[in-house]
């Protein structure tokens, strides 16, 4: 049987780093809770570009529940940290439910906070602390950070920011909200505005180029975000646009001049440069031209372990093909040799799976050399012992473990 406990509840419903940090310092400040999460549909128990939540709490030992459940416990505390459910107050035996948005409240209540902002050209954003009341984002104010924007690259860059600023946020009132001492402040009518889920069709998402420049650049900064997606214009995916001193002579979105790695196209007032991502101007390259042609785009690219929306590096995919030149040139340039896709899947795994199917071990060693772990596992913990034996290459396997315990 289990036993009883008359801790109180705290349930911590969410996703991301927000939330797997959130929990791990409530647990680690306040041991005297008993502590229960709910999480997204869409964590699976293994880390991905965010850390999961599910992996987190079980190996701290915290339950899972519903929301259901979480429904019928009495003076239970609900932490929304990115949680993807709209919760109904009336059911909880309690009041005491938390929500850290990413916004300014009372501006952009609803989704996709890291674009709307970006879109609109506002300069400021922020993260808020509120309670949560019926509606959606429309509770009391218990606390807010406000910083600037203007000067941020991408939603990407942006979305970081709101999981740093928001947990500060939550560390920072952690002790007041649990503990009920808090003041809060209604939202008001004036600046509230909402955005929902058909706000921004992230399938068929199109850039409008029939706008000015500053309101393409944003666009471009609004839909940069390497894990879901990039913006494409005329087919070529884009990670920056700049406008130049030249009022635009042609109608908006008549391509300028165009070379591998930029174009140029004009607007509603000045004309605009677009910078093509590097990243898979690389990987296209190296998949469909040559080493050669490939190489030339690395110099373009800002960070080397930047990874396409399928989660490759451009060392993965040298690994993978065993080009050993350009792998060369990508290590020497200082890319981590450890930097996996999504899943974990590291270079030296994919280098491994050249080596079972040609034979040829070189790709390997290079990796091995330039500090590759062999030991290194993947997300769902496997590593690449266990893919070689799954797959009947353990000779294979022996043959890296020969070459390091030569060269160290
Ligand atoms: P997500 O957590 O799904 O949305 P929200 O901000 O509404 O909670 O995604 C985080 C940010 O990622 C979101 O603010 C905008 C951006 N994003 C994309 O760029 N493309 C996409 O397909 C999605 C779903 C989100």
């Amino acid at each position: 049987m289990r036993e009883q406990t008359n801790k109180q509840t705290i349930c911590i419903a969410g996703k991301n780093s927000i939330a797997t940090e959130g929990l791990s310092y409530l647990l680690t400040n306040f041991p005297e809770f008993e502590y229960k999460y709910i999480p997204n549909k869409s964590d699976g128990g293994l880390d991905s570009w965010q850390p999961s939540l599910k992996k987190f709490a079980e190996s701290k030992g915290v339950q899972e529940i519903s929301l259901e459940t979480a429904y019928e416990i009495p003076g239970i505390k609900f932490i929304s940290l990115e949680f993807d459910r709209l919760v109904k107050p009336s059911r909880f035996s309690s009041s005491e439910l938390f929500n850290i948005h990413f916004s300014l409240l009372p501006a952009y209540k609803g989704m996709y906070t890291s674009a709307h902002p970006i879109l609109n050209g506002e300069k400021y954003s922020g993260v808020t602390l509120h309670k949560i009341f019926a509606g959606i984002d429309t509770g009391d104010i218990i606390a807010q950070t406000k910083f600037p924007i203007s000067g941020l690259e991408s939603a990407r860059e942006l979305y970081f920011r709101y999981l740093d600023e928001g947990l500060n946020l939550f560390v920072k009132h952690a002790e007041s909200i649990l503990s009920s001492n808090y003041v809060t402040i209604p939202q008001g009518l004036l600046g509230s505005t909402y955005f929902g889920k058909d706000s921004i069709d992230y399938k068929n998402l199109s850039v409008n180029l029939n706008v000015t420049a500053i309101q393409l650049i944003n666009q471009i900064r609004a839909y940069s975000f390497r894990e879901f997606q990039l913006p494409k214009i005329y087919g070529k995916s884009v990670i920056k646009a700049e406008s130049c001193e030249a009022i635009s002579c042609f109608p908006p979105g008549k391509v300028l001049w165009q070379t591998k790695f930029s174009m140029a196209v004009s607007t509603i007032d000045f004309d605009v440069v677009l910078t093509f991502d590097p990243v898979e101007g690389f990987i296209k390259e190296l998949r469909e031209g040559t080493s050669e042609q490939a190489i030339l785009w690395i110099d373009k690219i800002r960070n080397l372990d930047d990874r396409d929306e399928n989660g490759w590096t451009p060392l993965i995919v040298s690994s993978y093909k065993g080009d050993l030149k350009t792998s060369f040139e990508l290590l020497t340039r200082g890319a981590n040799p450890n930097t996996p896709n999504f899943k974990g899947t590291t270079p030296l795994m994919y280098a491994f799976t050249h080596f079972e199917q040609t034979g040829n071990k070189e790709m390997c060693k290079l990796l091995l050399n330039y500090g590759a772990n062999i030991h290194a596992a993947d997300n769902s913990g496997r590593n690449l012992e266990f893919f070689a034996k799954k797959r009947d290459s353990l000779l294979k396997y022996e043959e890296l473990m020969v070459h390091i315990n030569q060269t160290s």
